[in-house]
């Protein structure tokens, strides 16, 4: 027994993943096809897409926000996670990326319940803001470039209502945020100064969760 969470070595990371994801036929089939992409690291996992799902039902999800689609596989998760009438606003940059998941969201019979927008995020933030979506979000996601993470989770918190939940993606950044100040690079700067920041937010309830590279998940207060 240990107080301390586990490093999961190769097998027993296999035995969670074996004793614990279910995965949907048609994640399983975008898992594989964006394994073949020179940039397949950067999709989430399939244990943490569950963790996801799961939250999303838990707090009754109906309308969220994603930043950084990449192929969709945490698009579909959430989209397959939502009712019907269950609406993202997805956000990247790529069309050749995001066409990948537009395919697959076809396939899956959630694209109605999916806008994206190509546009760099602080864009597409800024008009959901001006067109007075702020307060209306129940979750978001930030999986984009991590020198806007410190905006994107600015702007999160206007937008996801109280009570609601921002998920941060890459926060443990496959531990680098632990080592030594100087040997950082920018990324790691970006990440450390924003786990440190929410760490004393008085504006939200925070955990975070070492799955996969480490998922922040904060709560907005209603009245910090
Ligand atoms: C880590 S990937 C997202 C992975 C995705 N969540 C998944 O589950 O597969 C990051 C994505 O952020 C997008 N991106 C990078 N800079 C961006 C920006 N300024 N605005 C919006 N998207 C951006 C990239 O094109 C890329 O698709």
């Amino acid at each position: 027994m240990t107080k301390q969470t586990l490093g999961l070595e190769k097998n027993l990371h296999e035995y969670l993943l074996s004793v614990s994801v279910r995965e949907p036929e048609i994640l399983t089939k975008l898992r594989q096809e964006t394994a073949q992409h020179p940039m397949a690291m950067m999709q989430i996992a399939p244990e943490q897409g569950q963790f996801m799902s799961l939250l999303l039902q838990l707090i009754g999800a109906k309308k969220t926000l994603e930043i950084g689609v990449f192929t969709g596989y945490s698009s579909l998760v959430t989209a397959l996670a939502l009712p019907e009438d269950g609406k993202i606003v997805a956000c990247d940059v790529s069309d050749e990326y995001t066409q990948i998941a537009r395919r697959y969201w076809e396939e899956a019979g959630v694209a109605d319940k999916i806008d994206l927008y190509i546009a760099p995020a602080r864009e597409t933030l800024d008009k959901l803001i001006a067109d007075g979506e702020a307060g209306s979000f129940d979750f978001a996601f930030i999986d984009a470039d991590k020198s806007g993470y410190d905006d994107y989770y600015e702007y999160c918190l206007q937008l996801v209502r109280p009570g609601g939940l921002i998920a941060i993606d890459n926060v443990l950044w496959s531990g680098r945020v632990a080592e030594p100040e100087e040997t950082q690079d920018n990324r790691t700067r970006h990440i450390r100064a924003l786990n440190a920041k929410i760490h004393q937010d008085q504006r939200v309830n925070i955990s975070l969760v070492p799955i996969a590279d480490g998922l922040m998940l904060v709560m907005k207060l209603s009245n910090p």
